[in-house]
């Protein structure tokens, strides 16, 4: 028996590079921008997926692409709990200085940031920037300069500076954000010839439309970049490359079975690879490992990404026999009442009415324009009640 130490999985964090896969229409495209960028123009693109989609992996492979390939200084910035441009600006530079620290022009760069860096821990290892409210406002109003700035210290070295702005949701809400973008492009635009600076910011798609409300000319700026599904090749890839980096086998039915319950979404996909792998107990998954995993992953998912209420919900008596009729087949994210309708009895289909009301009213679907028609709020959601029914099937 082979001792488990550390699972290759990591549900809910950026994938390590290594196992990085599939998105190779999107880097290229993003590649092409960036090679403008690299000739001096300033670039703009919004990066839009559902929650889980694999948006912070992208931007991460990115960062690491063009740090190593490309010659550019790289930042993935997170500013998910950051709702003011002050905190934003700050965050970017104590990256930015976090970034450089071990290179040579760090000291040039050090002294134009002056005395609010902050060397802390042993050996100076961690670095904070903290300046004065006052400063980082001037932070905020002279951005293009500063960054100009910083382009020139390291134009000896370096291509130009990648920006990842990720978790952009809080701030993109804000009208005093879309002014400040406006703003920092026109100047860019009017004032330099040449500005190697790339910035993708990150958020869900809803952002993107709020952003575009708020100050619509921004839309012209941003080139959309929508990520979606990957595809079943592409989980298979992932599945197999994860176990192998463990020296684990997974035998053909093994992997069609993680491949399906994937469903082509990241998130699922090391949900149910993470919960196979503690299952295996001799190096090698077969279909009972699989299956069982899948029933495990079904657990942490309802656990994890759904509201309690939901969860109770899904879980409760009264809707497990629809349930298992829903379950025999994927629950498509748009579907027709009538269609499922027609697998029921005339007793189920009285609880499925209650059902769909009850997932209405708890948010987990919503009605379209077309009349019986519904839509999941999201993809997990489908898949979570697939793999529940499948679950409830076993139980
Ligand atoms: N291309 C990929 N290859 C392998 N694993 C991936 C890939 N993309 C995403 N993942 C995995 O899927 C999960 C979700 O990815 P990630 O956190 O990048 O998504 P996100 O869109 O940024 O999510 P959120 O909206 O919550 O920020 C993580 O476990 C991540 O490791
Ligand atoms: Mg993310």
């Amino acid at each position: 028996m082979n001792m488990k130490e550390r699972s290759p999985f990591c549900p809910g964090s950026p994938v390590p590079v290594e196992l990085f896969v599939g998105r190779e229409n999107k880097i290229e495209d993003i590649m092409n921008y960036i090679n403008n960028t690299i000739q001096g123009k300033q670039e703009n693109i919004f990066l839009i997926g559902s929650r889980g989609i694999g948006k912070s992996s992208l931007a991460s492979f990115l960062r690491y692409y063009v740090s190593s390939e490309m010659n550019m200084v790289g930042i993935h910035v997170f500013l998910g709990r950051v709702f003011n441009l002050e905190e934003m600006v700050r965050h970017i530079f104590e990256k930015f200085l976090k970034e450089t620290k071990g290179q040579t022009w760090f000291n040039n760069i050090k002294s134009f940031f002056g005395k609010y860096i902050k060397q802390l821990g042993l050996f100076g290892v961690s670095l904070t920037f903290a300046p004065p409210s006052e400063d980082l406002k001037e932070l905020v109003r002279k951005f293009p300069e500063v960054l100009n700035n910083l382009l020139m210290e390291i134009k000896k070295e370096k291509k130009g500076l990648f920006i990842a702005l990720d978790d952009i949701n809080s701030l993109a809400g804000k009208s005093e954000f879309a002014d400040w973008y406006k703003s920092f492009v026109d100047e860019v635009a009017t004032h330099y010839d040449n500005f190697p600076v790339f910035i993708m910011l990150i958020g869900i798609p809803e952002k993107r439309d709020v952003l575009s409300e708020l100050q619509p000319s921004l839309m012209r700026i941003f080139r959309p970049v929508e990520i979606d599904r990957l595809s079943d090749e592409e989980v298979e890839q992932f599945i197999i490359k994860a176990f192998e980096s463990v020296d684990i086998e997974v035998s053909p039915e093994g992997k069609d079975i993680m491949v399906r319950y994937s469903s082509g979404l990241p998130l699922l996909m090391h949900e149910i690879g993470d919960a196979v792998f503690w299952i295996d107990t001799d190096g090698i998954i077969d279909v009972y490992d699989a299956m069982a995993g899948v029933f495990n992953a079904a657990e942490n998912v309802g656990e994890k990404y759904l509201d309690p209420k939901v969860y109770r919900a899904i879980r409760s008596d009264r809707y497990i026999s629809i349930l298992r009729k829903l379950g025999e087949d994927h629950i498509p994210q748009n579907f027709k009442k009538k269609d499922m309708e027609v697998r029921l009895t005339e007793n189920e289909k009285r609880v499925f009415h209650n059902f769909l009301r009850r997932m209405r009213e708890l948010g987990v679907i919503e009605t379209t324009s077309k009349r019986g028609s519904y839509r999941f709020v999201n993809e997990i959601y489908p898949v979570y009640i697939f793999l529940e029914s499948g679950s409830s099937k076993k139980k």
